[in-house]
């Protein structure tokens, strides 16, 4: 969507806020021992509190509040009886509806004590988000948003995982247009002013092929290797954007 008036921008800021509340809360017990589905249900009840629906759940039927994505699983992860273990890397992407309006964010987190490798492919990832929310203002091609991602994803020896884009947000949780991680020609239409996006670079450490798990939502990488993933909800401004999950 794009924003037209201050009573839009201040549901999507309470939005963002849940979404920021609920990733906050679940990290603190993103532990070994702790089972993603009982990370799911740290989320639910911040939601339930907020008098926010899960996204996902309510756009497309996901069976879970909360996509929580573990090592070699990339997106879409379903909570489930699986617990965390000391070295796991687990994405927390989090989708809130309140009063009609969305945001999403993600962050990866490292269990117990991270591995080096990880703890660089995180980094990989959320740098590439702040060189993607630099790039985003208005009167510039969205495609740069993707090179700027990319530049940096690359910088660090990693992949962009194609098959997955950021996208327009805000009456539901995929809207026009989308925003690759990557440059492409095609995407050369300028952003406006208003404008409500996400950034997210999902991004693997050996090959950035993804394939379905076989439980109809996770996506895995094909080489088995590890992904990490950063989102924000941005609004696209004059200058810096607003960061809606901050
Ligand atoms: N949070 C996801 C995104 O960033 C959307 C998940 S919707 C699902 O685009 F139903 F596919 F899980
Ligand atoms: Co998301
Ligand atoms: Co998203």
């Amino acid at each position: 969507m794009s924003i037209e008036t201050p009573e839009q921008l201040e549901a999507l800021r309470a939005a963002g806020r849940v979404v920021a509340d609920a990733i906050r809360a679940m990290r603190s017990r993103a532990l070994a021992g702790v089972s993603t589905k009982e990370l799911d249900e740290v989320a639910a009840r911040v939601f339930a509190r907020a008098g926010a629906r899960s996204g996902p759940q309510l756009d497309y039927g996901f069976p879970g509040t909360t996509c929580i994505s573990v090592n070699d699983q990339a997106v879409h992860g379903i909570p489930s009886k699986r617990r965390l273990k000391d070295g796991d890397l687990v994405k927390l992407d989090v989708t809130a509806e309140l009063d009609g309006f969305y945001a999403d964010a993600c962050v990866s987190v490292p269990v117990g004590r991270a591995r080096g490798s990880d703890i660089r492919l995180a980094n990989a990832s959320r740098q590439a988000l702040n060189s993607g929310l630099r790039a985003a203002r208005a009167g510039t091609p969205i495609n740069e948003i993707g090179r700027a991602v990319e530049t940096t994803v690359v910088s660090f020896g990693y992949a962009v995982c194609r098959d997955l884009t950021g996208h327009g947000i805000g009456r539901r949780i995929h809207e026009e247009p989308n925003v690759p991680s990557f440059y492409h020609p095609r995407f050369d239409q300028p952003l406006t002013e208003g404008l409500v996006i996400t950034i997210e670079p999902i991004i693997a450490a050996g090959n950035a092929e993804v394939s379905d798990a076989g439980d109809g939502w996770t996506l895995k990488t094909r080489d088995g290797s590890r992904a990490a993933h950063f989102e924000h909800t941005i609004v696209i401004t004059d200058e810096t954007p607003i960061i809606l999950t901050a």
